[in-house]
């Protein structure tokens, strides 16, 4: 199991796992900090609505929950405060983490992007005009997806600053699909972090989602993002025609996705 979430029989409930990222050098906050606040009993104070269903110290490890598990989780979630001993974390290397995202993020995240503008502009259209309550917004919206069990959205931590994101796009549990978007620091480039953080939510997806299909759009002039798809083994099945509007330009996008019958052997 990759990263430590459990999803609950689908479409119902998401339940988030022990941290094993704490950062111990000084001065560095800890990776992953909690999702709640901390109370001075030091309780996590979850709000129910925000996250729907959260149950406290399922081990690491474990790839699924019992029947037994998942009554005891249900009934936790029921409780507007639960001992939390860790959130959803993972390491993509001795410098790099992935962790959600909460709104003390904000004024960071939205630094990375103000530093990135017109980089990031060229392929994404919200990054033009990005505001930090436009962060907020969108900080606030990840943890709402996530409490609603449609995927989730992870900063990239690169030596304790955020650099970037990337997460689903939502979850269609019907068709048991999902897609995944990105972007990283211009400075950051190079180093195969987005790819191996793709690779790791894709696996989530598979693996603990059991989803049957993974998508990545990307312009069709953004090299480096298809790249992405391409080192991963994704197939290119077409492009969509003028799709996204990105300043004052249309913007075919490629499609490429992944099954999950292929995945076992791209992954390798
Ligand atoms: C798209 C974007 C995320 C790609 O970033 P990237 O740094 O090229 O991607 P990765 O982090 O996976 O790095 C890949 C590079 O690291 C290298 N690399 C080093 N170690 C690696 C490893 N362990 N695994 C994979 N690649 C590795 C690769 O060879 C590749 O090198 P290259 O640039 O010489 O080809 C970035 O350009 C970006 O954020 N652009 C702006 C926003 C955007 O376009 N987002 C996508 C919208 S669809």
């Amino acid at each position: 199991m990759l990263f430590e979430i459990v999803t609950l029989a689908p479409p119902h409930a998401t339940a988030i796992v022990p941290i094993r990222d704490r950062d111990p050098r000084p001065g560095r906050r800890a990776l992953g900090a909690p999702l709640g606040s901390a109370a001075s009993d030091g309780r996590i104070r979850i709000d129910n609505d925000e996250i729907g269903c959260i149950a406290a110290q399922i081990q690491p490890g474990r790839p699924s929950t019992s029947r037994t598990d998942r009554a005891a989780m249900q009934s936790s979630a029921a409780q507007t405060s639960i001992r939390m001993t860790g959130v959803l974390s993972y390491r993509i290397d001795e410098r790099c983490v992935l962790r959600l995202l909460e709104e003390a993020d904000a004024s960071e995240l939205y630094a990375v992007v103000d530093d990135n503008r017109e980089y990031l502009a060229r392929w994404m259209p919200w990054a033009a005009n990005q505001t930090l309550e436009a962060t907020v917004e969108f900080i606030r919206d990840s943890r709402k997806q996530l409490a609603d069990n449609q995927g989730f959205v992870v900063a990239i931590v690169d030596d304790g600053r955020i650099v970037g994101t990337l997460g689903f796009h939502r979850v269609d549990w019907e068709s048991r699909s999902t897609s995944i978007g990105y972007w990283i620091a211009e400075s950051c480039q190079g180093r195969g972090i987005v790819t191996r953080a793709v690779r790791a939510l894709t696996d989530h997806a598979f693996s603990i989602w059991q989803l049957n299909r993974v998508e990545i759009r990307a312009g069709i002039g953004n090299e480096r993002s298809r790249a992405i798809a391409t080192r991963l083994g994704f197939k290119e099945e077409g492009v969509l025609r003028e799709v996204e509007r990105v300043g004052d330009r249309y913007v075919d996008h490629v499609v490429h996705a992944m099954l999950a019958a292929e995945w076992s052997t791209a992954s390798m």
